[in-house]
């Protein structure tokens, strides 16, 4: 199993055939051999800082009804909300003294929440923060639209592709949702200049070890300047209530075959792993990831964005706890970084 990891870290990639064979044959020595690789590799990329995105959840309305996903339509146990422009701006305000100088902006796909609307937030939070990365992370738009949010001052957009294979988006998304106009949509991002995140969950309902080599060879040919890798969670009110979560495991073993193939991308230790597991995110970064990305939401609608049961958004998850993240990090070795952390093309 090490002459793969040895070779994926010289190389950047393998045959699908040796992918398979370290996908099924990782055991726990060989998952301790390659996150140590991985983190050396992040470690010469980005030495032992870790940037901090603030998550703002800005609405948990959505259209949508993907079978894993709590904030889903057809949901009806859970209370909705949409944050104003003005509550947004208060969130970036906050974020701002804190140390942040990139925003999130994540949200289900709320029609309500119009690309007008959206698109004069992305302006105020451009004209009053100039310093600061704009992420979006609010589902699919048309290819304009995304131009649009692009001309008023986003700089990155992250789009989770969850599973390259058809037949499996088929079964984690209703009829009326298409795996082929998500991944027009990554292709759109990133044909304007948005620094493009795209991923998966690990161990979803159906997934196969050929559907994630499937993934691994999407992401290696799109190239995403971000890459998100966290566990499928169950969520109780959802068609996959009763499926087991993917492994901690698992996901570290991808999160270190991604900073392998990608020694560049910004690959965050997710909330999912850190909910998954009280040391997850210390595992995430000792697996290669080197981003975190704490809560920026008004309190009292953190607990209302809850994409799967018990998700993290207090200590350390949240921008308050900066000091507790600080001391976790510095712990396993490493600092927070309040650099806007853009991706960078210098090759090692
Ligand atoms: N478990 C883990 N991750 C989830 N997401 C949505 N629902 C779940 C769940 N039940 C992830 C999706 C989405 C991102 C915002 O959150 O991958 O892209």
């Amino acid at each position: 199993m090490k002459q793969w990891i040895d070779k994926l870290r010289k190389e950047r990639t393998l045959r699908q055939e040796e992918f398979r064979q370290l996908l099924t044959g990782c055991d726990a020595e060989t998952l301790r051999y390659i996150n140590r690789q991985a983190r050396e590799v992040s470690l010469l990329h980005f030495g032992n800082k870790i940037y901090i995105r603030g998550l703002i959840e800005v609405s948990n309305c959505c259209r949508n009804n993907c079978y894993y996903c709590g904030i889903r339509k057809g949901n009806p146990a859970i209370e909705r909300y949409r944050l104003t422009g003005e509550s947004i701006l208060d969130c970036c305000k906050q974020g701002y003294d804190l140390g942040f100088r990139t925003f999130v902006l994540q949200g289900g796909e709320d029609p309500a929440l119009t690309d007008d609307r959206i698109e004069k937030t992305v302006s105020a939070i451009r004209r009053n923060y100039p310093d600061c990365a704009i992420t979006l992370s609010l589902g699919e738009k048309p290819r304009d639209v995304y131009e649009r949010f692009f001309r008023a001052g986003a700089n990155r957009y992250l789009l989770r592709h969850e599973t390259h294979n058809e037949q499996h988006y088929q079964r984690l998304h209703p009829a009326e949702m298409s795996g082929k106009r998500r991944l027009q949509c990554l292709q759109d991002l990133k044909d304007i200049g948005y620094q493009t995140g795209t991923g998966i969950m690990v161990g979803s309902p159906g997934q196969t070890v050929e559907h994630i080599i499937e993934d691994i060879l999407f992401i290696e040919r799109l190239r995403p300047e971000m890459i998100g890798i966290g566990p499928f969670l169950p969520h109780y009110d959802t068609p996959f209530a009763e499926y087991p979560g993917g492994t901690v495991e698992q996901t570290l073993l991808l999160l270190s075959i991604f900073r392998l193939m990608h020694p560049s991308a910004l690959i965050p230790a997710t909330t999912a792993l850190a909910t998954l597991t009280p040391d997850g995110r210390e595992r995430g970064i000792l697996a290669g990831a080197n981003v975190v990305m704490p809560n920026l939401s008004p309190r009292e609608e953190r607990k209302k964005y809850e994409l799967y049961n018990d998700k993290a958004s207090l200590g350390a998850e949240s921008a308050e706890g900066l000091a507790v993240l600080q001391k976790q990090l510095n712990a396993i070795g490493y600092e927070i970084s309040t650099e806007r952390g853009d991706f960078n093309t210098i090759e090692l």
